[in-house]
């Protein structure tokens, strides 16, 4: 078993340190977070997604007007050499919304399109909580489509990826809210346009802040703890498109890994109506996944002249980390995963140096028809090239001595041995070895 290998503690001395909240992916952490690339991906090939990118870096301009302020005050932003106010990008989202903006034309709606890369918030890094300073984030979204039927696909999308991790219902819950309630709650409690950004920030924070200083907050505002809670213990009934949604998830097999709670507002300032986060449920993790509607971001940033629905939600890798490190089969599939990167299909054992030639092109033979080959790369006693070849968990040895053409085929799982008469039947011989049926795809 490998430990979790994307939050080894670092053991260098002060200087040679990563900085606070950012991390080396040596191998073995690669394949790891790999593997998280993998899952996603598969998910979103299966909802027929397309992947897409964005840069880096971006004016800070998209953020503080998009945003909102909570991320902006996160920011990694500078000024760069031709004297522009630019920051590492902290979320995708508004990028998405200036790609869509600059082209809305070429592309056939709803588009459906995902993403995946590095993030950057400067926020206080633990890395056991799951936040980091450079963090990898998924993002999905479907843009160009009003229909309710959005907002299901995009969160059964969300479960089917915890799903393909090997988290089952009782691991984790979807909770689904509205933005649009809770807009109009505050119109409807006298909260002017200015405040009601600062009243969604207190209700996001609602559950992480003492009940006092909350109490505080919402009195200032205008409202009560009272009043609030009263709405969220009200649920659907407020809001009967959140009765729908659930009879669609209900459709999809999935309304059991949801529920309807209004306590969820989302951080972010784009956001319109249907809301969502993703919370593990036996460990208390911080969200594991978030996103919602935000019809109104593409018009905005265009000055209000064309009008684009768009939701999707964002994953990080951290906190999904976290989660998988935890034991059980979410952990067992990411081990396979990682030993599997770790192993090869075979190892050619040069047993005699004079046939150090034909034993290189046997191996080129075998890369040639895409197995994974080493082979040493200087003389070495032929007990020590086993050991190499178990080392490296190889399927089949093979020995070129000199008895070539006649070629020793050694299967490393069964013991069984056989001999070839020449490099003809080599490949194929080996691919047989090789070649047994796997469960997971992402094995395959
Ligand atoms: P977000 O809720 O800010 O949403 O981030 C989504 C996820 O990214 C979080 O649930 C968490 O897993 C991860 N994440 C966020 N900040 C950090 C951090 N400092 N360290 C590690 N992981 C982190 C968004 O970013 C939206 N733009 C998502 C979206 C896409 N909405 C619509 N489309």
């Amino acid at each position: 078993m490998h430990p979790w290998p994307l939050f080894k503690p670092m053991s260098q001395g002060p200087a040679l340190q990563t900085l606070p909240g950012f991390r080396d992916f040596y191998p073995e952490e690669c394949a790891a977070r790999n593997y998280i690339f993998a899952q996603w991906r598969e998910t979103c090939r299966r909802y027929g997604f397309h992947e897409y990118e964005g840069p880096i870096l971006e004016s800070t301009d998209l953020y503080r007007k998009k945003s909102g302020d909570e991320i902006v005050d996160q920011l990694f932003a500078f000024e760069d050499k031709g004297e522009r106010d630019v920051s590492m990008r902290p979320e995708l989202t508004p990028t998405l919304a200036r790609m869509i903006h600059a082209r809305q034309r070429d592309f056939k709606k709803p588009m459906r399109w995902f993403s995946i890369g590095p993030f950057f918030r400067y926020e206080r890094a633990q890395i056991t909580k799951g936040r980091l300073r450079e963090f990898y984030q998924f993002n999905c979204d479907i843009v160009g489509e009003t229909a309710e039927g959005v907002d299901s696909e995009i969160i059964s999308l969300a479960i089917d990826l915890m799903h393909g991790f090997g988290f089952d219902r009782d691991d984790f819950v979807v909770r689904i809210s509205d933005r649009d309630a809770w807009l109009d709650f505050a119109k409807a409690q006298g909260i002017s346009e200015e405040q009601t950004s600062a009243f969604l920030q207190c209700i996001d924070k609602m559950e992480r802040e003492k009940e006092d200083v909350t109490a505080k907050q919402l009195q200032v505002l205008g409202t009560s703890l009272e009043t609030v809670r009263q709405f969220i213990a009200d649920g659907t009934a407020n809001v009967p498109r959140l009765e729908r949604l659930m009879n669609q998830l209900n459709a999809q097999g999935k309304d059991q890994c949801c529920v309807v709670d209004l306590g969820i507002v989302r951080g972010l300032a784009y956001y319109s109506g249907v809301v969502f986060e993703i919370f593990d449920k036996k460990h208390g993790l911080r969200a594991i996944a978030g996103g919602g509607r935000y019809d109104g971001l593409i018009r905005q940033l265009c000055g209000g002249k064309v009008d684009i629905p768009a939701a999707g939600f964002g994953m990080g890798d951290a906190v999904i980390g976290n989660l998988i490190d935890k034991g059980g089969e979410p952990k067992s599939r990411l081990t396979e995963y990682v030993d599997k990167a770790f192993s090869i299909d075979a190892y050619v054992v040069v047993a005699s140096e004079s046939k150090r030639p034909q034993a290189i092109a046997g191996v080129q033979l075998l890369r040639d028809a895409g197995l994974r080959v080493h082979y040493p790369y200087g003389a070495a006693k032929v007990g020590k090239q086993f050991k190499a070849a178990e080392s490296h968990q190889a399927a089949a040895a093979i020995v070129f001595g000199d008895e070539f053409p006649s070629i020793g085929v050694k299967n490393l799982v069964t013991r069984s041995e056989i001999t070839i008469d020449s490099t003809d039947t080599l490949v194929n011989t080996v691919l047989e070895i090789v070649n047994e049926p796997h469960p997971s795809p992402l094995l395959a």
